[in-house]
């Protein structure tokens, strides 16, 4: 090129390859999604249509700056403020755990499970972002949603969240290893359904810089066999389920043998696996002849 000629920035196609060599030698495990979603995301457009554009004014830089972010493991829901979780796109960022897609198969069991006529009770424990309780509320209009965190920064979240998807849910600032039942005295012994992504990540596991550098440590750990809050979810559900009830709990794939145990004298237990084919989730019911405030889990 001489002095004279304009200079000409790169093609979104050459950035975009690029920039998946660069996110691929990072380590990121879906390199060129993530770069087309940045991409998307600073054009404004859906990555559908990357195909048809190209940089303009200076949308380039932004994408190399967030780029740079990615590179370092930051996690791309972050970058772009924002994800999806079935209907419903939320608000996520520093202080609350990413809504994950295998959570969904909660949601998915919980609704088939819940007569549609009905006006059903749903407590949402460990709630963070609110992904459980508000798509709950959005997909089963006529159910009274409640949802409990303990973390006053994931809180900040939960309430954004509420108030930019615009359905009723009722927040409480609880602690599940307290006594949550006595905390929702209106609750206790008359709910539907209690749901619960909790904290079970087991203390000897490694996780990708994604999740331990940036997901809240609260979200994460759960004691020695990543149990403590699978258990106390079901203390709380004992507390708080009508007879007949139902409780379903996240648990990690490591799980699918020892969170049914946790639930040893409920009836109906059962395990259930996600998309991925993993065992991923917990169901059971409370029997009829309820035994309350005696633990039939341990
Ligand atoms: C794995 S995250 C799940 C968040 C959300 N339910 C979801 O599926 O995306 C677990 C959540 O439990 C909350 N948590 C941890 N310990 C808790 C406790 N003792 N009482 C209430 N919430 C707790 C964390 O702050 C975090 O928001």
């Amino acid at each position: 090129m001489t002095e004279s000629q304009p200079r000409t920035q790169p093609s979104l196609r050459v950035d975009l390859a690029e920039a998946t060599t660069r996110l691929a030698a990072a380590g990121v495990e879906s390199p060129r999604a993530d770069a087309e979603q940045l991409a998307a995301y600073v054009l404004g457009i859906s990555r559908s249509r990357l195909v048809l554009a190209d940089w303009q004014d200076g949308a380039r830089d932004q994408f190399l700056a967030l780029l740079a972010r990615r590179e370092l493991r930051e996690p791309l829901q972050h970058i772009v403020g924002s994800t999806g979780f079935r209907y419903l796109e939320l608000l996520v960022g520093p202080g609350v755990f990413i809504p994950r897609p295998e959570t969904e198969s909660l949601v998915e069991w919980a609704i088939s499970a819940i007569r549609p006529d009905g006006r059903p009770l749903i407590v949402d424990l460990c709630t963070g972002s609110g992904a459980i309780a508000l798509s709950l509320a959005y997909e089963l209009p006529r159910a009274i949603v409640h949802a409990v965190e303990r973390d006053s920064d994931a809180l900040v979240w939960t309430r954004r969240n509420i108030e930019s998807i615009g359905v009723p849910v009722a927040l409480h600032q609880l602690d599940i290893t307290g006594d949550v039942a006595a905390a929702l005295p209106d609750l206790a012994g008359r709910v539907d359904l209690v749901i619960s992504n909790p904290p079970y990540v087991p203390a000897d596991e490694t996780v990708e810089p994604e999740v331990g550098d940036h997901d809240p440590q609260i979200a994460l750990w759960a004691g020695a066999d990543g149990l403590d809050l699978v258990r106390a979810v079901e203390r709380v559900a004992r507390g708080l389920l009508r007879p007949g009830g139902l409780v379903v709990v996240e648990h990690s794939d490591r799980h699918g043998e020892t969170a049914p145990a946790v639930f040893r004298g409920w009836d109906e237990v059962a395990d259930h696996r996600d998309l991925a084919g993993r065992d991923r989730f917990v169901t059971a019911r409370m029997p009829l002849t309820k035994q309350r405030g005696s633990s039939t889990g341990q």
